[in-house]
């Protein structure tokens, strides 16, 4: 199927009972690449430990906006180290959420600042967080101009106008199916092929019909399925299509 999951988490304690089998089985089932992000040192740490073991794993290290609140400097300072590791090839997830609010919006801005000003010191692509804070995700996405993705864009489509032109990605994954995914449609039928990402958020997101269920990367058939129809294409072409592009973005 020459899948490419350009937003997972296996690192994920939903997949402590199983991680080794079921990524053979992802990767013997037609998974050909996974981008594994880290949330936190430890996550990052532990994303990175992964791309060891798997050839097809690379890993985004950063800090979420969740985290923003308890990160140290010392946090800080090992996480840039982890940069210079050949298979780290974004920094994220990092952005801001408004919607859970777990971090201060203070700290979560700072916290993202300070990582959009190193993926362009370090000249790697940033995989996006922004969850009900489009107006400022927007506003730090112009001033700094990254390259990368809105990863799980839950914007409107003039929004993802905004992020094309800026020459970024937009990642798609199960909301996209979703009985209620009205934006989500609206922007998969506008985003040009060449600026579309396919993605999961395993274990979270898990598209219809297997919704509330631990997603994995093999489910994006499901996604890529919905978006194939809505844009009149061939599920493969599709497929195929956004992994190159995930190959690009990622320099892989
Ligand atoms: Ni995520």
């Amino acid at each position: 199927m020459n899948i490419f999951d350009t937003h997972a988490h296996y690192d994920d304690e939903a997949f402590d009972g199983d991680r080794d089998a079921l990524l053979s089985e992802l990767f013997s089932g037609g998974i050909c690449g996974i981008i594994n992000c880290g949330c936190d040192l430890k996550s990052s740490l532990n994303s990175l430990a992964l791309t060891q073991k798997y050839p097809q794993i690379y890993a985004a290290v950063g800090v979420h906006p969740h985290e923003a609140e308890e990160v140290t400097e010392q946090d800080m300072q090992k996480l840039r180290a982890l940069y210079a590791e050949k298979k780290v090839v974004a920094v994220g997830e990092i952005g801001l959420d408004y919607h859970y609010d777990f971090s201060p919006r203070d700290r979560q801005l700072e916290i993202f600042e300070k990582q959009l000003a190193l993926s362009k010191e370090l000249s790697l692509p940033v995989i996006i967080h922004d969850r009900e804070a489009h107006e400022d995700t927007l506003r730090l996405l112009k001033q700094y101009r990254p390259t990368g993705v809105v990863h799980c864009f839950s914007g409107s489509v003039e929004m993802a106008q905004e992020i094309i032109a800026l020459g970024m990605y937009i990642g798609l994954g199960g909301a996209v199916t979703f009985k209620n995914a009205k934006r989500p449609v609206a922007v998969a039928e506008y985003v040009p092929l060449d600026r579309l990402l396919l993605e999961t958020d395993a274990p979270y997101m898990a598209p219809v019909p297997c919704r509330g269920q631990r997603c994995n990367s093999l489910m994006i058939d499901l996604t890529a399925q919905k978006i194939a129809e809505i844009k009149g294409l061939a599920k493969q072409e599709l497929i195929d299509t956004c992994t190159a592009n995930a190959k690009t973005l990622f320099s892989l």
